[in-house]
This record gives C-alpha cells, sequence and structure tokens, in this order.
C-alpha cells in the first residue's frame, strides 16, 4: 500500500464521507442492525455513531492500515467495542454461518474481488442474517452511465480502485435471492458519484 492511499486518501476519505447528508444514510440502514455484526471496508469508523443501542460489538475489516490509525479516536470514544482484522473482505477468516448482520456502506465499489467478497458475505451470515448496504454505483440513466463509464479508471487511481460504474443491485442479486433495494440519487451529492443502492439482503433460512 503506497504513501498516497496509507497517509493521504484517509483524510479526503474522511472529509468527504462526513456530510450529514451522508450521515442521515447510515443512521436509516443500521437502525435495524442487531446481534453479532460483521463490517466490511470499516474505514474511518463514520458508522459507529449510528449503531443502536443494543450493538455493544462490532468486528470490522479493511486492508487500509491508513484509515484504521485515523478511526482510532472514534473507537476510543464509542461504547461499542472494535474488534478489528487489518484485511479485505474476499478471504474471511470467519467461520460459516458467524453472524446476524453484516455492513457494508460506500465500500461494494472499491473491493477488487467485489463477487469474492459478496459471496463470503453470504458465508459468514447465520441462516436468516441480513446484509446491510447503502452503495454508490451505476446510474439509472444512460447517459450519466457513460461518464462513469468514461471517468471509472480515472476514479480508480485518485480514490484508490473505486469504481463509479459498478451495478450493486445485480452483485447483491447474484448472491442473494432475498433482497430489497431502493435506487435513488442521493441529496445534493454530484449524478456521477451519487446514485445509490440502499437495501438489506437476507440468507435463506
Ligand atoms: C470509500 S471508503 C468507505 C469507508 C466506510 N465504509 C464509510 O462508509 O465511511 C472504502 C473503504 O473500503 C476499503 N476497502 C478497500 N478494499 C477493500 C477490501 N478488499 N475489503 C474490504 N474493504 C476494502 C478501503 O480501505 C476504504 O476504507
Amino acid at each position: 500500500m503506497g504513501f498516497y492511499s496509507e497517509k493521504i486518501l484517509p483524510y479526503l476519505l474522511d472529509w468527504s464521507l462526513s456530510d450529514p447528508k451522508i450521515a442521515a444514510y447510515r443512521r436509516s440502514l443500521l437502525a435495524e442492525v442487531q446481534g453479532e455484526v460483521l463490517e466490511i471496508g470499516f474505514g474511518t469508523g463514520l458508522n459507529l455513531a449510528y449503531y443502536p443501542e443494543q450493538v455493544e460489538k462490532v468486528i470490522t475489516v479493511d486492508p487500509n492500515p491508513g484509515v484504521h490509525a485515523l478511526a482510532q479516536k472514534r473507537i476510543q470514544s464509542s461504547p461499542i467495542t472494535v474488534e478489528h482484522r487489518l484485511l479485505g473482505s474476499e478471504h474471511l477468516p470467519m467461520a460459516d454461518h458467524s453472524f446476524d448482520s453484516v455492513v457494508s456502506t460506500f465500500t461494494l465499489c472499491s473491493i477488487p474481488g467485489v463477487e469474492q467478497a459478496l459471496q463470503e458475505i453470504h458465508r459468514v451470515l447465520k441462516p436468516g442474517g441480513r446484509f446491510f448496504f447503502v452503495e454508490h454505483g451505476l446510474s439509472k440513466e444512460p447517459n450519466i452511465q457513460v461518464w462513469q463509464n468514461r471517468l471509472t479508471p480515472l476514479q480508480k487511481i485518485i480514490a484508490d480502485g473505486c469504481h463509479f460504474n459498478r451495478n450493486i443491485r445485480q452483485l447483491v442479486e447474484n448472491q442473494f435471492s432475498t433482497v430489497t433495494i431502493e435506487e435513488f440519487y442521493g441529496e445534493g451529492l454530484p449524478k456521477l458519484a451519487g446514485y445509490l443502492y440502499r437495501g438489506i439482503a437476507t440468507k435463506a433460512a
């Protein structure tokens, strides 16, 4: 991992993802999270403040030590115990059927092996367990898609692998048979990066 990804990008991510409008999406998504919880792509810990009171511990994964260094203040001032693993979510060391809830916010865009990560999420969920996500991705509008496809190669360089043009619905539905998703442009966000997919996928019981 290079100097830019580890030392500079974490500050840019933290700043851009701290927007109060994005916080509202975090809060509404996380309201129903319960039980044993895994968060993938924990980043700088921006979700911590929005877990419901009954969540006492979250296991987290993220391969970038720079974002985790920046998460320390939030972890220390949170009542939630965070058990962090410095790794990508394509190969999770957790046993099958370990979690009631898995959470991902603005992360599926950046995971190099996103299909494999979704297989792992499905594997580690208990039967009946739920995957909670809010992600940006491919717009429904063809004229926006054109720019998302054109600018993704540049975005991958600037934002450490982030794609504008992933079809999050298709990716999640390929792995889970029961999925509810809303698609909309995030309020105040540029269309290129602001087409959001918010949903819950449930593993068959
Ligand atoms: C745009 S940031 C989002 C951070 C956080 N989820 C949030 O909502 O603020 C994307 C995160 O995905 C992480 N990431 C990149 N590759 C990953 C992988 N293979 N597995 C898990 N997380 C990964 C990055 O290190 C970064 O922290």
